[in-house]
């Protein structure tokens, strides 16, 4: 297959790509490149610096599926520049589209986000509740799916709404609640929480992987919207797994107004058949043993939001 990948560059697509070529598919991946990129040169890959919304018709000529992950990928980042991030989710994701159908693109798999749902008291937070987003990143995915189910009727459309993604990838990202953590615990001997009660679900990178994986292999018979997360827990409890790992002293910070607290509900891609096979303990395990000794060399573009801070002049225009 040839896969059109944006967002190639970052903490999904730099370990998803790998994987994809290792199935020979042949893969176009373009990405701003905020990050930096990690993905290694391959005969079947080609990478092209550039903004998704700077695609052109012919950018997505003979491609068979798009796997679109190009975002500003959190709230707090979402906030630093409003505008460019509904540009970026809901503009680009519109030009993209239409370059799509009338490239006769077959299937679209989109990454949007659990955090659509906004707070929920609901324990079972299942894809059919209303979608009550907060932030501009939350209010900018929602109206990118939307743009997307909007050309249902010609392309084969697979939404994922993932948790919150931990473990190792090429392009680390240490701005997750579980990567976070645990890098804190490596780095400091303490684990800062805030408040601690709150609930966010999870989900290991490399099931993450694999659910799109399962998306791109069953073609058209698996369109919808699909949740992707398998564990609903509290910060305070995933500190609490991440001390029995990493000798270190949990501080928690009470009265903190941080309301983001849901949980969500992924029986509709288990009953498909999906089964994941890692957690948060792998996914701690896993980082503790790839950064204990080189917990002093995570670069500032780990964490995101400082990194496009410090380089907003040169990165976000
Ligand atoms: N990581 C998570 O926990 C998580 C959870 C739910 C959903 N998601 C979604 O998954 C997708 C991938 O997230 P990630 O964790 O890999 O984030 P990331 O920030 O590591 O990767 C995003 C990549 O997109 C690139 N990019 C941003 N805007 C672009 C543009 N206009 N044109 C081209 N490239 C652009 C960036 O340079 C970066 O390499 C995002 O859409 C994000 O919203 C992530």
């Amino acid at each position: 297959m040839k896969i059109l990948v944006t967002g190639a560059c970052g903490y999904h697509g730099s370990k998803l790509v790998p994987i994809l070529l290792n199935q020979n598919h042949k893969i176009i991946a373009v990405d701003t490149q905020w990050f930096g990129n990690y993905l290694k040169n391959h005969k079947n890959l080609k990478i092209i610096k550039k903004n998704i919304l700077d695609l052109k018709k012919q950018d997505l000529k003979n491609i068979d599926t798009v796997i679109h992950l190009a975002s500003i990928a959190n709230d707090p980042m979402g906030d630093l520049k409003q505008e460019l991030t509904w540009e970026i989710s809901c503009l680009a994701t519109m030009k993209l589209m239409e370059n799509a159908l009338s490239n006769n693109v077959s299937k679209i798999i989109y990454s949007s986000s659990a955090s659509v749902y906004g707070l929920k008291k609901e324990r079972n937070v299942t894809e059919d509740l209303s979608l009550e987003p907060i932030s501009t990143y939350n209010k900018a995915k929602m109206i990118a799916e939307r743009t997307i189910l909007s050309f249902k009727d010609s392309i084969n459309i697979s939404i994922i709404r993932p948790a919150t993604v931990c473990g190792l990838s090429p392009r680390m990202r240490f701005d997750l609640s579980v990567n976070m953590l645990t890098y804190q615990a490596l780095k400091n001997k303490k684990i800062n929480v805030f408040g601690g009660q709150q609930i966010r679900p999870n989900i290991h990178i490399d099931d993450l992987m694999n659910v799109y994986l399962f998306f791109l292999n069953n073609g058209s018979k698996y369109n919808g919207i699909f949740n992707a997360g398998f564990e609903n827990l509290s910060i305070l409890k995933i500190a609490k797994k991440i001390q029995k790992v990493v000798n270190s002293k949990i501080h928690i910070t009470k009265n903190v107004n941080d309301v983001r607290s849901y949980r969500i509900d992924s029986t509709k891609l288990l009953k498909l058949g999906f089964l994941p096979k890692k957690n948060i303990n792998n996914a701690i395990n896993e980082i503790n043993d790839y950064y204990l000794n080189k917990v002093d060399n995570v670069k500032m573009n780990c964490f995101s939001l400082e990194w496009l801070k410090a380089q907003q002049s040169k990165l976000l225009q």
